[in-house]
């Protein structure tokens, strides 16, 4: 079988390689439209973007509605700097924040903003994240382990995490927070715990982690388990949604894009439990996700899942 990008058996894996190559470039916001639809309530409205990235939502959102404000976090750094390069000019419709999203209550009260119509939290790293910044987050780059994607002050980096953490607090790591079986994570916390030193690089931990298994789904759980411990993830998640009612208008809106079943379910449960309780209307009894023609030009959109709730009482 010819494995030139012409043959019609190849096509669709070469397209998927382009998709990639072109994702490290820039970072494609995903569901755009489906966000756009279920973000934006007024045109002259204000909108929080908790997980500005690339500010992708935010640049459409201003761009599409000329009345429209927002306020946008991140607590990477250099992500917010890149986002506020290409949001400048929308002038003063733009206010950027380097924060954890976890003290939106805080930040409103500082920025003396009362609430607001709708606010965005797209979850998990940017492509920037992944394929540029030297975060050590992805197994397909050799680099310090570090993973620390905001408050470096106050986190250790994932190759401190290691050396510290027993074989056991390793195995129940790998279990809670990357979904592994248990025997799995038993002999992959047993490898990484017996190795003469503990990994400080993404390739030596991937050395590792070939030892016990060649499946590189495994590799990325385990990043992703090191990943949402050493920042905190399921932590800050679990105060933002708690604020959500407090930072919302009536009849504002609250969309999530989550990537991974443990934010899914953090997300779907408290949304739920808020239409129980008769604060929110949910939106989305099933989560949106991404059509195939995104799938292919934006791989990453792949696991995406949008979730809604709209705030109910009187709108002004
Ligand atoms: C998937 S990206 C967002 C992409 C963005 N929607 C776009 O279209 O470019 C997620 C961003 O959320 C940021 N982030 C993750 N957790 C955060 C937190 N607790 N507080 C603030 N920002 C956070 C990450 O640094 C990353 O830049």
């Amino acid at each position: 079988m010819s494995g030139s990008p012409g043959s019609v058996v190849t096509r669709y894996a070469y397209d998927n390689i382009v998709a990639m190559d072109s994702a490290r470039e820039t970072h494609s916001p995903v569901l755009l439209e489906e966000t756009m639809r279920f973000w934006v309530t007024k045109k002259d409205g204000f909108y929080i973007d908790l997980t500005l990235g690339m500010a992708g939502h935010a640049d459409e959102l201003l761009s599409r509605y000329p009345k429209a404000s927002c306020l946008g976090l991140d607590w990477d750094f250099k992500s917010l700097e890149l986002a506020r390069e290409r949001l400048q000019k929308w002038g003063t419709r733009v206010i950027v924040r380097q924060a954890n999203f976890a003290d939106i209550g805080n930040i409103l009260e500082n920025l003396k903003i009362e609430a607001a119509d709708g606010m965005l939290f797209d979850l998990g790293p940017s492509a920037y994240q992944i394929f540029k910044g030297n975060f050590g987050i992805s197994y397909q780059k050799d680099e310090y382990l570090d993973m620390r994607l905001g408050g470096r002050e106050t986190m250790s980096p994932a190759a401190d995490l290691l050396k510290a953490l027993t074989p056991a607090e390793l195995q129940c790591l790998l279990t809670d927070f990357g979904d592994l079986p248990g025997h799995l994570a038993k002999k992959i916390a047993g490898c990484i715990k017996s190795a003469a030193e503990p990994p400080q690089t993404t390739g030596q931990l991937v050395g590792l982690l070939g030892i016990v298994s060649s499946n590189r789904r495994i590799w990325a759980r385990v990043f992703q388990s090191l990943r949402l411990v050493v920042n905190r993830e399921m932590e800050n998640l679990n105060a933002l949604v708690a604020a959500i009612p407090g930072c919302l208008r009536p009849g504002g809106r609250a969309v999530a894009i989550t990537f991974h079943s443990l934010e899914d379910r953090l997300v779907k449960q408290a949304f739920k439990k808020y239409a129980r309780e008769g604060l929110f209307k949910l939106l989305t009894p099933k989560p949106a996700t991404a059509a195939n023609e995104e799938v292919r030009s934006n791989p990453r959109s792949r696991s995406a899942k949008l979730r809604a709730v709209e705030k109910c009482g009187a709108k002004s």
